[in-house]
């Protein structure tokens, strides 16, 4: 068989799969023959596999050209997707415990500065890669903590502000101002944070006191961007001017504010609570469209059900 009709491959790749997807062959020594290894089609046991990867050099014939190269661009993109999967997760725990530490001790500015860190990771990690955007979403943890909740709610919120094409710097104040939205709650006792039920009214005016407390925080800790002090500051108005601490309505509630708030709803009832199940994010986005209308920002709320198509 004249060696012209055959090609050389990437030893490291013809191993995955059950079978082989064509015939390979190696030279042999004495005779700089071609010999088959494996026929195609036949299964690549482990032996077969072990013999396979000893031999310096592997080839398959040229007429499978075309099949080899689908099935390379096939492993480097399966590679690809491991390697987004495996950073995006190392981020997202490294995220996590670096906002544990800002809502435990929040009087710091070193906490504003890690928090800057974490966020241009992650918007460095979503303008990068669509992929890593998707990635992040899909493991953003359905428990309710208040700080995988933050964290949860700036990878939506910067999700949403990239599909708004807000710019590179906007992006950034915008995941901070996500991230430090809850910072008053470190100020509310823990019992009332952590209750397992419904606040009692009580409770809840208590509660309702953390954007202040948290607006508070932000300006001790340095920050000085009004789109972030006011987002922590009036993520809980609502459109109809029933929310607090203000009753702002409609477009004079801040952007960042409208922004967060509407994600803050969404991670809220895309999460689990020791009362209430996780809701799908059909069923959260459909529920928010009918029943908060008058709450969330209706512009808004369109392009997020758009993004999540
Ligand atoms: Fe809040």
């Amino acid at each position: 068989m004249p060696q012209d009709k055959f090609i050389r491959i990437d030893k490291s790749l013809v191993c995955k799969g059950e079978n082989a997807l064509f015939s390979i062959y190696y030279p042999t020594e004495l005779s700089a023959q071609m010999e088959c290894l494996i026929e195609k089609g036949a299964p690549l046991v482990e032996e077969k596999r072990k013999v396979v990867t000893s031999k310096k050099s592997l080839y398959i014939l040229k007429i499978d050209r075309e099949q080899y190269i689908e099935f390379c661009e096939l492993q480097n993109s399966l590679k690809k997707k491991e390697k987004y999967e495996e950073n995006t997760k190392k981020l997202y725990t490294k995220a996590t415990s670096v906002i544990a530490e800002i809502y435990n001790n929040p009087e710091t500015l070193g906490g504003y500065e890690k928090t800057k860190d974490v966020v241009n990771d992650l918007v460095h990690n979503i303008l990068d890669d669509n992929f890593s955007m998707r990635s992040l979403m899909k493991i953003t943890t359905h428990d309710f903590y208040t700080h995988t909740h933050s964290l949860n709610v700036s990878v939506y919120a910067l999700s949403l502000g990239v599909h708004l094409k807000l710019s590179e710097k906007e992006l950034a104040l915008l995941g901070e101002a996500a991230l430090l939205h809850d910072l008053g709650k470190s100020k509310i006792a823990k019992e009332i944070i952590n209750k397992n039920g419904i606040l009692t009214d009580e409770e809840f005016s208590k509660m309702k006191k953390h954007p202040e407390l948290g607006f508070h925080l932000a300006v001790q800790m340095g920050i000085k961007d009004k789109n972030i002090l006011y987002a922590i500051r009036h993520h809980h108005e609502k459109i109809d001017g029933s929310g607090y601490p203000s009753k702002l309505r409609g477009d004079s509630i801040p952007l960042f504010a409208r922004i967060v708030g509407l994600c803050d709803i969404f991670d809220a009832l895309t999460s689990k609570r020791s009362y209430k199940a996780a809701m799908s994010t059909f069923d959260a986005l459909r529920l928010m469209k009918t029943d908060m209308h008058n709450h969330v920002d209706l512009k808004l709320l369109n392009e997020m059900i758009k993004m999540f198509k």
